[in-house]
């Protein structure tokens, strides 16, 4: 089980150590890191990019990134889009995954929210099982790069 999971924001008191968070280098082909998240968010201000650490107590042990109320259109999924989500290689396995989509799902709720999408690359060792498991089906689109586009319908949480 979780300990509880803190989404926080990012500063320049944890920027470093939130950077250092990093997935099995099995994974990289599934997820971008965090710096690179931060230069998309950067380079992407339409996407209206969203972002927090995941803590477990005062230690970083996650990421997540959303697109935020975007206008979606050519190449944004939206208005809410699930753009990165990771948790360190030696933090995995915990329940942290899960509840920092828990946390995600609650703040989406109290902006009005209704569903939350995402993609992923399909094949070995994807989160794909990991994002059923919560609640996401796929809708059966394939975006440009290959990746299956899935749902969560906010109410279909607890
Ligand atoms: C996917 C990821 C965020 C899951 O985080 P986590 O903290 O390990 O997941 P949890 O411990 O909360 O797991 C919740 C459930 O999902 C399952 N699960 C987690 N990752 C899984 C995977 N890759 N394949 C199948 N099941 C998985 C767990 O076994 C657990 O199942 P249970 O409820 O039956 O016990 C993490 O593995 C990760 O960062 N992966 C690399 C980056 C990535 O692929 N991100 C998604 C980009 S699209």
């Amino acid at each position: 089980m979780s300990a509880q999971i803190r989404l926080v924001e990012i500063t320049d008191a944890n920027r470093d150590a939130v950077v250092a968070v990093r997935v099995h280098p099995a994974q990289e082909r599934f997820v971008a890191s965090v710096e690179k998240s931060f230069a998309d968010a950067r380079d992407n201000p339409e996407a209206k990019p969203w972002f927090r650490a995941a803590c477990d107590g005062d230690v970083p042990v996650g990421f997540v990134m959303l697109s935020w109320d975007n206008v979606p259109g050519p190449g944004l999924c939206g208005p809410y889009f699930l753009w990165r989500l990771l948790v360190g290689a030696e933090h995995q396995g915990r329940g942290h995954g899960r509840a920092i989509l828990d946390e995600v799902v609650a703040l989406l709720r109290a902006a009005g929210a209704t569903e939350l999408l995402t993609s992923c690359v399909p094949g070995e060792g994807s989160p794909e099982p990991f994002y059923r498991g919560f609640g996401f089906v796929p809708t059966g689109e394939v975006d440009d790069d290959g990746e299956i586009i899935l749902r969560l319908e906010l109410g279909s949480r607890p």
